[in-house]
């Protein structure tokens, strides 16, 4: 059974010591795809000019670029917290990269005081993310985002 603590012991010991960020995210997509119950996309996107980009992710193909202020990834953004959002066909504006998808959450990561980009998360399932959910995948954002040398990103 899928325990929130084991799982966040897990990853911070497959991350200790890596200080890029590729490897680092490329890492958690994986793991959370693997060790989350019913989730069907796990990656990250990046904010670039007036663009949120795709970048490291698992499941299936998606949206390269989300136009600004467009959808869940970017209401995250703007509001630099996170967005759960129970039933993706009631939130207004939602981009659909996968039909399969039905609920989804998003957490904002920053650097240096500034979001510079988010972790999101696809479910097939309405209503799929708990509390416990976002508190976990908020501390793994924060592991993320104290060791995973973001002064080298670059889109
Ligand atoms: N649903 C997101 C787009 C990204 S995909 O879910 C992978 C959104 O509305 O921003």
């Amino acid at each position: 059974m899928f325990s929130h603590n084991q799982a966040f012991e897990q990853i911070k010991s497959l991350l200790r010591g890596e200080t890029d960020f590729m490897p680092c995210i490329s890492l958690a997509s994986a793991f959370l795809m693997q060790s989350m119950p019913d989730i069907n996309w796990a990656g990250f996107y990046f904010v670039k000019g007036s663009e949120l980009v795709l970048s490291s992710f698992q499941g299936k193909p998606a949206c390269i670029r989300l136009p600004y202020g467009k959808g869940v990834c970017w209401t995250a953004v703007l509001q630099n917290q996170t967005v759960v959002v129970p039933e993706v066909e009631k939130f207004s504006g939602h981009i659909a990269c996968d039909s399969a998808s039905r609920s989804e959450i998003v957490i904002p990561l920053s650097f240096q005081g500034k979001v510079i980009g988010v972790l999101d998360i696809d479910s097939p399932i309405p209503r799929r993310f708990t509390s416990d959910d976002k508190i976990f995948l908020e501390k793994i954002v924060s592991l993320l985002e104290s060791g995973c040398g973001w002064e080298k990103l670059t889109l």
